[in-house]
């Protein structure tokens, strides 16, 4: 499916908005998009979209309407659009708002939960959507994978593993950005300069991201780790530290708030 000629709608304009916008006007979309400042229509018009203040009428006029404000917006995004999204197709990335919130406030139009990560800014977020139950994607699945798809990789999972989705590819790279600042640190600890320290770091992330493809984490650590060598030596004094088990309690920790947060955006919405 092409995305050449089909009318979208980004509410919202922002940082996650924005990315949405370059990705789907590099894919030949029109896009129509909203924001309230003139700062934030000023930059949507200049990556390509048509700009309103009008959420009513961009989701009039669109074929896809997407979501992209924060949560305490959503109530008032939900109330404008709802009269006029009826039989369309709308993509929510507002984090906690579930399906069922989707189709309580938007009755009538083919709803899907969508969960992109920061890696939309270059175009290499790693995106869930959520499956209905019974593992039906919905009415018009499609049109939205191939929105999603011009930021990055699409994975479709069932709604209840949402969560543990935000949790490891919406805050991960939080995670990975500490490792890499600590990794910096330590390249200039034994000598060189920040710059270089810098730049061996991002282009050892984007080896071992495309590494980790073909093989195992462990695999990988195995073939670096020579009897005897320099490897060896770092990994045990790393493993002092417990590594492992830090990383788990990372991701299980903004897991466990991610379910907190999805209560209060539910509770923050009801009626
Ligand atoms: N950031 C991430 O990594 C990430 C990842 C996954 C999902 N999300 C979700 O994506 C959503 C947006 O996050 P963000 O980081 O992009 O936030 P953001 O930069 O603050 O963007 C939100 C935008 O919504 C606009 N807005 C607010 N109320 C509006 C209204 N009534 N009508 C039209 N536009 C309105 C704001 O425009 P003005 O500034 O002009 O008011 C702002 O530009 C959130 O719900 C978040 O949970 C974010």
């Amino acid at each position: 499916m092409t995305l050449a000629g089909v009318t979208v709608a980004v509410l919202g304009a922002g940082r996650m908005g924005s990315a949405i916008i370059r990705g789907l006007v590099s894919a030949g979309a029109s896009v129509v998009a909203t924001g309230r400042r003139r700062e934030t229509l000023e930059r949507a018009a200049r990556l390509g979209a048509e700009v309103t203040r009008s959420n009513s009428e961009a989701a009039r006029r669109a074929e896809l309407v997407i979501i992209a404000v924060k949560p305490r917006n959503y109530p008032e995004v939900a109330a404008e659009i709802a009269p006029v999204v009826k039989g369309k197709t709308v993509a929510s990335i507002v984090a906690g708002v579930t399906l069922r919130i989707l189709d309580d406030t938007l009755p009538g139009a083919h709803n899907y939960r969508v969960m992109p990560n920061i890696g939309a800014l270059v175009m290499k977020s790693a995106t869930a959507i959520a499956l209905r139950p019974g593992g039906s994607k919905g009415a018009n699945p499609g049109l939205v994978e191939e929105a999603f798809k011009t930021i990055g990789s699409v994975t479709w999972i069932p709604e209840e593993l949402m969560d543990a989705w935000t949790a490891l590819a919406g805050s991960g790279p939080g995670f990975l950005a500490e490792v890499a600042d600590a990794l910096i640190l330590g390249g200039v600890a034994a000598g060189l300069p920040r710059r270089e320290a810098s730049a061996a770091v991002a282009q050892l992330f984007r080896a071992v991201a495309d590494l980790i493809e073909s093989m195992h984490p462990a695999q990988l650590r195995d073939e670096v780790a020579t009897p005897a060598g320099t490897t060896i030596a770092g990994l045990h004094s790393m493993h002092r530290w417990a590594p492992r088990r830090m990383m788990v309690d990372a991701v299980l920790s903004a897991y466990r708030r991610c379910r907190e947060l999805a209560g209060e955006v539910e509770r923050s919405l009801r009626p």
